[in-house]
């Protein structure tokens, strides 16, 4: 069965091939001649990978998933969520960004945050969702230098690592991608 998965990141594409099996044949936005920009347009993650997801399949015509993800963070009502790659500017700086965060934080005790990631599962005009929540805190100072986003500044509750100064598979053991992609990979092997 193919189904498209809505990034052009082969990275992640290949990842999940590798844990699907043959009964699915992953296809990204390039393969489907896909090279338009998707609009991502809504006021939160579950909207967003909605609206992603029903867009390949209504204008390609294929089964598809989509994800978007967040850091929620909760002294600031949830912010950066839905707006997280572009909450400083829409030049969507990392750097830039988490020096927002920690600047507002700067006299907040309360640094609880999550990252949050929401897949939108489109199959055959049906969506199904799939969420995945690692809760952490954010720090007072970048530490670490491997992955991307906000990771320097996000600690994951019960580790003494940002998510920057762990290597890649520590990271994908507790990741809030990892484990919305877990679930949807579980979903889909019982149809497999
Ligand atoms: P996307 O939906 O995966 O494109 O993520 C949106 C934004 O959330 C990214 O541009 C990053 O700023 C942030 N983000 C998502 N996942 C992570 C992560 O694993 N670590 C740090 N930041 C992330």
């Amino acid at each position: 069965m193919k189904l498209v998965f809505a990034t052009n990141n082969q990275h992640k594409l290949k990842e999940l091939q590798a844990i699907l099996g043959d009964h699915f044949e992953l296809l990204s936005l390039k393969d489907i001649g896909c090279f338009e920009e998707i609009p991502e347009e809504q006021p939160t993650l579950e909207g967003n990978a909605r609206q992603k997801a029903f867009y390949v399949y209504e204008k390609f015509g294929y089964s598809c998933f989509a994800d978007d993800t967040g850091l929620e963070i909760e002294a600031l009502n949830g912010e950066p969520g839905v707006y997280s790659a572009r909450y400083a500017s829409e030049a969507k700086d990392p750097q830039a960004n988490m020096d927002k965060v920690l600047e507002k934080l700067e006299n907040e005790d309360n640094r609880k945050a999550r990252f949050r990631t929401v897949i939108s599962l489109v199959l055959d005009g049906e969506e199904k969702q799939f969420e995945g929540i690692v809760e952490g805190e954010i720090i007072r100072e970048k530490r670490g230098g491997s992955g991307f986003g906000y990771d320097p500044v996000f600690l994951p509750s019960g580790y003494s690592k940002t998510f920057a100064e762990m290597d890649l598979s520590s990271k994908n053991e507790i990741s809030h991608r990892a484990r919305a992609v877990q679930k949807l990979v579980d979903y889909l092997k019982t149809l497999a």
